[in-house]
């Protein structure tokens, strides 16, 4: 008869042995790494822009735009350096304050403001303030805690493409139309691509564009030196667990030189995929097969489209499975909008949201097409009156209805919670 600690050993032994991840978390799209390969240079550029802060702090306000496709990095460099900078600014007693702001997530003028002065710790009155006031006390705390602020907006592609032109206005020039000795807000701009500022007027769009600093596309070598990184240094997985023929592989295929995106979130993303079928293979290593299987699985679009999903708002949520529910009901290719909403409406009722008004559900239409999460087309002659039509960009998956059923619980968990 077997004795019971051999059953113990057997499931220990498939709890820590089936595994070839040491530490899952720094593979996480926020996460950020010690080092970071192949943006040295955008580093130092980075630094010449910004030492008059650590030099000559006051002097001028300093404004600096990054532009690069999706992927090369922008986010986790410029957080990176926003929070050195910071480090080494306060170890020589200039109270220098790094915030980072992601328009995306942060979808209008106001809440930009508010998200600012949460990173400040400084509180706002309850009261419904204006954006002009809110910007007032963010300015009058900066100057009375002598405090430089250095603030990148992320995906400011996003903010001009969806705000009035007086917010775009207002959050670029306001401060300089202040009459003050010490200028103390300092920007930096992220956008995918530098056409996204030629709708600006001349004179936002001069004020912006005064230094650009380029990230480029990561070639294979440079890829391969990140993925490494994460391998050896963060030590994403247990020791010798990757062989290098896969990560050859995925690096490979994605390197700008070999006709690939360029983009690293990929890579990673394709690398933990890897990781993951190797697990579930009972693999104590991930060969260069793994990495084929991973990268048949993942397509850039979904990936791009998932990371926008889980920023959105209960309704965009409550909007999309209306239209993936379509699709799986209907073998149709598009939608009316009356279809939508009333699928839209269901779903709402189902879960016990009061559904938005027509008008509104329009413009989370609009919005949810300039995040390219659908595509919408005008109905031709046929149809009574000319109506907008909906469709899903991607296929509808297990993944995404999964994803889209995941998010809206979490909403809906939080709306309880703060109620
Ligand atoms: N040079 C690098 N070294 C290490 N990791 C990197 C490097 N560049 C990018 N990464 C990693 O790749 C992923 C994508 O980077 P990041 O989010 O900064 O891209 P991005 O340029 O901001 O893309 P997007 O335009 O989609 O916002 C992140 O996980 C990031 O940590
Ligand atoms: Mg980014």
């Amino acid at each position: 008869m077997k004795v019971l600690v051999d059953i113990k050993d057997l499931i220990e032994n498939t709890i820590e042995g089936s595994t070839v991840f040491n530490n899952l978390s720094v593979l996480n799209p926020e996460h950020i790494p010690a080092n970071l390969p192949h943006r040295e240079t955008q580093i130092k550029e980075l630094t010449v822009s910004f030492k008059d802060l650590i030099l000559n702090p006051g002097g001028t306000s300093i404004r600096t735009v990054i532009v690069g496709r999706t992927g090369t990095g922008k986010t986790v460099t410029t957080k990176k350096f926003g929070k050195e900078l910071q480090d080494i600014a306060n170890k020589k007693g200039i109270r220098l304050f790094y915030v980072h702001v992601n328009c995306h997530r942060q979808r209008t003028l106001y809440l930009m403001l508010m998200e600012i002065a949460q990173s400040l710790r400084l509180p706002l009155p309850n009261r419904g303030l204006s954006s002009q006031e809110t910007f007032k006390l963010i300015y009058d705390y900066l100057e009375r805690k002598n405090i430089h602020l250095l603030l990148t907006l992320d995906e400011f592609d996003y903010f001009i493409s969806t705000s009035p032109v007086e917010d775009i206005y207002f959050l670029v020039r306001i401060y300089d139309e202040l009459n003050v000795n010490v200028k103390r807000l300092h920007y930096i701009f992220i956008v995918r691509e530098l056409t996204s500022l030629s709708s600006l007027d001349k004179s936002i769009k001069d004020h912006i564009i005064k230094n650009v600093i380029e990230f480029p596309p990561y070639s294979s070598f440079q890829l391969y030196d990140i993925l490494q990184d994460r391998i050896v240094n963060e030590k994403a997985f247990k020791q010798n667990t990757v062989t290098d023929e896969a990560v050859k592989f995925i690096s490979d295929i994605h390197g700008a030189d070999k006709g690939g995106s360029g983009n690293a979130r990929l890579a990673i993303e394709t690398l933990e995929l890897a990781g993951r079928i190797a697990d579930a293979e009972s693999s104590p290593i991930i060969t260069i097969e793994h990495a084929k299987k991973a990268n048949s699985k993942i397509n850039p679009e979904i990936s791009i489209i998932t990371d926008t999903i889980r920023d959105l708002d209960l309704h965009y949520l409550l909007l999309l499975k209306a239209i993936s529910s379509l699709h799986k009901k209907y073998e149709e290719d598009f939608f009316s909008m009356g279809k939508v909403e009333e699928e839209y409406r269901n779903i709402s009722s189902l879960l016990g949201e009061e559904p938005r008004r027509h008008t509104q559900l329009f413009e989370y239409i609009r919005r949810l097409k300039l995040m390219g999460l659908i595509i919408t087309r005008h109905s031709g002659k046929g149809m009574r009156g000319r109506t907008t039509l909906i469709s899903l960009p991607v296929p509808v998956s297990v993944e995404l209805e999964n994803l889209l059923d995941q998010e809206i619980k979490r909403r809906l968990q939080k709306s309880q919670v703060n109620s």
